[in-house]
């Protein structure tokens, strides 16, 4: 594969023919944040207050823009429609991707309060958002670093998605933009998911690297974070496909779409493997061989990605970037990006 092949590996389909045989698999709706406590959200104006400069950028993003646009769409009156919904904000489909929600009680009704925001991305926060910020009760600049560590250990335990936990927040992102519905695409005629990849994804309109340096400038992710990003987007895109792959039951769009994408993922990480002497990445792309992409292979495609999410998480946590050098020729390129960013 050479360089343009393998930065566009996840956009173009590759493919050498996946077994796609006819049957039946019971899928249970997966939804990206379905599993959410939305009792714990809080919304986004609440970040404002302490966040403004991120909360600028965040309101130049289609994340923002899907609340109001989104529903308006002609095309998203016909997926409804399809997909028997009165109303776009009724039942949980639209509502676990393209909206942050409220509800005043589990299992109660939820209430869209925004589009995509701080809390889809960083994790609901009503449980961490005072101990992340609150300098352990002392002021800025006074805690020791034993003090620091534990609070941003309370802050993760109690479901803070930090940017430091790359693997955690691409996975996050891929929950949305591979959307693992079956019917959602065959029937309802949305999209089978987004041409993701994680540099050029997270550094145009998405970033928001404004915290740091008291909102002086947007600051790019450093060359080695890049790297790590490349990596991290390629394996989890490896993941979740697989996952997705087992959820297909008809040989229709959603399979076909979704077998393509986990064969495209799984060449990348092959090639990644050949570039870079990491023994996780040489794991995953083993694991990636041992599920052939079929209806009706739920297990073996789960207990295939279970071992490459094992295998990211541990090269998440041994590498920073800073050995990667040899994948420099294939990252995107700032007219790559998506989008603009801010500033
Ligand atoms: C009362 C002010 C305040 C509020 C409200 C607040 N934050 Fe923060 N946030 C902070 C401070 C202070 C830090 C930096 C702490 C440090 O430097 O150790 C921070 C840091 C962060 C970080 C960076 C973490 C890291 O690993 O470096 C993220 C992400 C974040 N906040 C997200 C949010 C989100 C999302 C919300 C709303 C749910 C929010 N914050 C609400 C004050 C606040
Ligand atoms: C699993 C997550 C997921 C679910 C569930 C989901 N969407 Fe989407 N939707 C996306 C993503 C990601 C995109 C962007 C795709 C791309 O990159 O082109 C998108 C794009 C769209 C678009 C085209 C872009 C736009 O905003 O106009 C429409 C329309 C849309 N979705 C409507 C819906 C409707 C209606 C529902 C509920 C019936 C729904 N979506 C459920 C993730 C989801
Ligand atoms: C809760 C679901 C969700 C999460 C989490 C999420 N996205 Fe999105 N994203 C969407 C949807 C839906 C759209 C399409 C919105 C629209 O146009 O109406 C979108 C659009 C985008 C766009 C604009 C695409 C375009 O067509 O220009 C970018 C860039 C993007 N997302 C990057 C990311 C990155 C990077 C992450 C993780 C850090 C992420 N997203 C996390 C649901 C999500
Ligand atoms: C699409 C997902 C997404 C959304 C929405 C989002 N963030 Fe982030 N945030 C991230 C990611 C990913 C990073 C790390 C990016 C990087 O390293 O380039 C980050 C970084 C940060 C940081 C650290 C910035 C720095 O200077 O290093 C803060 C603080 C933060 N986010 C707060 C917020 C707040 C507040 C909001 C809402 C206004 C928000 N985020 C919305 C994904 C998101």
């Amino acid at each position: 594969m050479d360089a343009t092949a393998l930065r566009m590996a996840g956009f173009i389909a590759g493919i050498g023919g996946p077994v796609l045989i006819a049957g039946l698999l019971a899928t249970g709706t997966v939804s990206a944040q379905t599993g959410w406590d939305h009792t714990d959200i809080v919304g986004p104006d609440e970040c404002a207050e302490c966040h403004k400069a991120e909360t600028e950028v965040w309101r130049g993003t289609h994340h923002f823009a899907t609340f109001r646009e989104m529903p308006r769409r002609r095309e998203a009156t016909e997926i409804a429609r399809n997909m028997g919904l009165r109303r776009i904000k009724e039942g949980s489909l639209c509502l676990d991707c393209h909206f942050t929600t409220t509800q005043t009680r589990r299992g109660g009704p939820r209430e869209a309060i925004s589009g995509i925001s701080c809390e889809s991305c960083h994790g609901p926060a009503k449980d961490w958002v005072k101990v992340h910020s609150e300098y352990s009760g002392l002021k800025e600049g006074q805690e020791t670093p034993q003090q620091i560590s534990a609070r941003w250990a309370a802050s993760e335990r109690a479901g803070m998605i930090r940017p430091g936990n790359m693997a955690a927040w691409a996975r996050n992102c891929l929950s949305c933009h591979v959307v693992p519905q079956e019917d959602l695409v065959n029937r309802g005629g949305h999209p089978a998911g987004s041409a993701f990849e994680l540099v050029s994804w997270s550094q145009g309109e998405i970033r928001h690297n404004v915290w740091y340096n008291d909102g002086r400038r947007n600051e790019q992710a450093s060359v080695e974070t890049q790297r790590k990003m490349f990596v991290i987007g390629r394996a989890v895109e490896l993941e979740v496909a697989l996952r997705a792959v087992g959820r297909a039951t008809q040989r229709a769009e959603y399979a076909v779409e979704m077998a393509k994408r986990a064969d495209t993922a799984r060449r990348a990480v092959a090639q990644l493997a050949r570039i870079l002497d990491v023994g996780e990445l040489a794991a995953m792309a083993r694991a990636g061989q041992t599920a052939q992409l079929k209806l009706n292979n739920a297990t073996a495609l789960n207990r295939a990605a279970d071992q490459v999410a094992r295998a990211t998480d541990q090269l998440a946590d041994r590498y920073d970037g800073s050995s990667f050098g040899a994948i420099d020729r294939y990252l995107p390129q700032p007219a790559q990006y998506k989008g603009r960013p801010a500033r």
